[in-house]
């Protein structure tokens, strides 16, 4: 069993995939290392991959009011993603980037353990919970793994894109307190 902090320094010496030869910088993730909530994202994006950080651009920006909304900060939770490097040109990871990299989320989820996953977007919907995930049809729906809550909710970026989705991303939040209060009581 690896430390969060033996991990990410294996992860800082990966050249497993072509994504380690375009990337700055590695975004191994950030957080609480108890926290009971694990945010999964897609893969870093332009600024993410300038400071190494996850969720540090607009989409960021947009999760910070997210989790605010639901009385959390990035304190409480601990965010990652499914490639730790960046896609050129913010493309979605391709499925050989992925399968080369999904043992560091696995890892990180060994290590944390926590008892809520959120997948924001299709990307990491389709990589935790099943390859013919639809985010427009099953987002906002639970499913539990291997003992662990597992919630699809759109990715902050999508909102940014399409503002009318905000409302089922709002219902999915209230969803996650609501969840959460109950497993912290
Ligand atoms: N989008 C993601 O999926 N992850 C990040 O870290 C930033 C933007």
């Amino acid at each position: 069993m690896y430390t969060l902090e033996e991990l990410r320094s294996i992860a800082f010496q990966c050249h497993a995939c072509p994504l380690a030869e375009s990337r700055t910088r590695v975004v191994f993730g950030e957080g609480n290392p108890e926290a009971k909530i694990m945010f999964v994202g897609e893969g870093p994006g332009y600024y993410e991959d300038q400071q190494g950080r996850p969720f540090v651009g607009r989409a960021g920006q947009l999760l910070d009011k997210m989790l605010a909304a639901i009385e959390l900060s990035r304190q409480d939770v601990y965010i990652a993603n499914v490639v730790k490097c960046r896609p050129p040109d913010n493309r979605n990871p391709l499925q050989e980037e992925i399968d080369l990299c999904i043992k560091f989320l696995r890892w990180q989820y060994k290590v944390i353990r926590p008892e809520i996953i959120v997948c924001l977007g299709a990307v990491a919907s389709k990589t935790i919970i099943a390859p013919d995930f639809s985010i427009t049809r099953e987002r906002g729906k639970w499913f539990k793994k291997a003992g662990v809550w597992i919630l699809p909710t759109y990715h902050p970026a999508a909102l940014l894109r399409d503002p009318a989705k905000k409302r089922d991303s709002w219902e999915d939040l209230q969803s996650l307190q609501a969840r959460y209060k109950e497993l912290m009581s």
